[in-house]
């Protein structure tokens, strides 16, 4: 069926060509993915974010919620290393209102640039006619970084939502002490990312349609392990990452410095999801559950890795021209720039996974597959702190 769709395609006029590229996207999520318990999970999300796109278009969503506040009458301390966690977060909180907002920044200074300029290969670009001429490659490199700053803004509003939730639902105390700390600092992250979104980039795009489903599938499902598993461990790994990225290529001191504070306080967000979700795994899960987990945290690296593809770049640039979305796609896909973020966004997450017990022989296959194999000896996060992760990305050149 399928298929037939897709030599009838270019048959049709330009705008029904683009909702029906969209539309066979969204068909090879559902039918891509294995478990019926994870589809089952994700289906409603999917709906709401590929179908009904309700995270954009409108000022406000709301997403519904299911799980329980778990009380903890005893108080005393039961989770050393998350005290240990605690006790760190409340010396690294820092003040977003003095980071060096006086520095002018031009987001179409080659000379400073924010993200790198091979981001987008502009040569290959030509050959399936997207040809930019004047400053018009400097404005989209501007584009392409606004992008992927107002995902993280938005990812971290995300992380706001899900850490006040988690902080309600974990059972340990030492838990709900050191959540708290999270939510401030996500809070924070908000704040410095909208601010220099708004001040200094001067643009800003609406949610990527996979990044809210993932956030709408862990915000509304009841299971907190998977709030965990969702927030803690993949979008927060994957940002973890994506900041990591940023943070090597810019050439903006502003935005390398925030990077700086924000990557510190994701390298504990990501530990304690580990921590949280170690013993759960291992001890709590029937084999059944999970794989379950280990399907479902496959599925959402798949969303990120196949279709974190900046189309609300390409809607703005280039929607209703001879350039379609599949050129745009195959674009994103081949230029180096993007090739390398996606692959470094990995490589936090794959040996998390790991270290919660998410990887077995099972999986491993799947994962090689979609070329994340490369990533499955790396370092978790309960071996590397935030200043560590900092001084390797100092000594790695990009
Ligand atoms: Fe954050
Ligand atoms: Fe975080």
């Amino acid at each position: 069926m399928l298929q037939v769709v897709e030599q009838m395609r270019h048959h049709l006029p330009l705008k029904v060509q683009e909702r029906l590229d969209r539309w066979m996207e969204t068909a090879g999520i559902f039918t891509g993915m294995q478990n019926p318990k994870v589809l089952g999970s994700m289906a409603s999300s999917a709906v709401r974010g590929l179908v009904l796109r309700s995270g954009k278009h409108q000022h406000q969503t709301l997403m519904p919620c299911s799980h329980e506040a778990l009380f903890n009458w005893d108080y005393g301390h039961d989770h050393p290393e998350m005290l240990r966690l605690y006790e760190r977060a409340k010396e690294a909180q820092w003040n977003g209102s003095n980071l060096p907002w006086q520095t002018s920044v031009d987001p179409l200074n080659p000379e400073r640039i924010l993200v790198p300029l091979d981001l987008l290969d502009l040569d290959y670009a030509r050959g399936l006619g997207i040809i930019l001429k004047g400053d018009e490659p400097m404005r989209m490199v501007h584009s392409m970084a606004s992008w992927l700053l107002s995902q993280f803004l938005h990812g971290e509003q995300g992380a706001l939502m899900a850490s006040a939730q988690v902080t309600e639902a974990v059972p340990f105390m030492d838990g709900k002490y050191y959540g708290a700390t999270q939510v401030m600092d996500e809070a924070r992250h908000v704040e410095v990312f909208y601010r220099y979104l708004r001040e200094k980039a001067g643009k800003m795009y609406q949610i990527n349609d996979n990044l809210f489903v993932i956030i709408d599938a862990l915000i509304s499902d009841s299971r907190w392990d998977i709030k965990f598993l969702g927030m803690q461990i993949m979008v927060e790994g994957l940002a973890l990452g994506a900041f990591g990225f940023m943070y090597q290529s810019t050439q903006e001191p502003l935005l390398k410095e925030l990077l700086k504070y924000v990557i510190q306080d994701e390298a504990r967000h990501v530990h304690y999801g580990v921590l949280a979700l170690q013993h759960h795994v291992h001890n709590e899960l029937s084999e059944a559950e999970r794989a379950e987990r280990e399907d479902w945290a496959f599925e959402v690296a798949l969303l990120m890795r196949n279709r974190f593809l900046a189309y609300e770049v390409y809607e703005e640039w280039f929607a209703g021209t001879r350039v379609t979305r599949a050129n745009w796609r195959d674009l994103v896909t081949r230029s180096p720039g993007m090739h390398r973020f996606r692959k470094i966004m990995f490589t936090r997450l794959v040996p998390n996974l790991r270290e919660i017990g998410l990887l077995s022989e099972r999986i491993r296959p799947a994962y090689v597959q979609a070329g994340l194999g490369l990533f499955f000896n790396g370092k978790s996060a309960t071996e590397l702190s935030g200043e560590q992760m900092l001084r390797e990305l100092d000594q790695q050149a990009i």
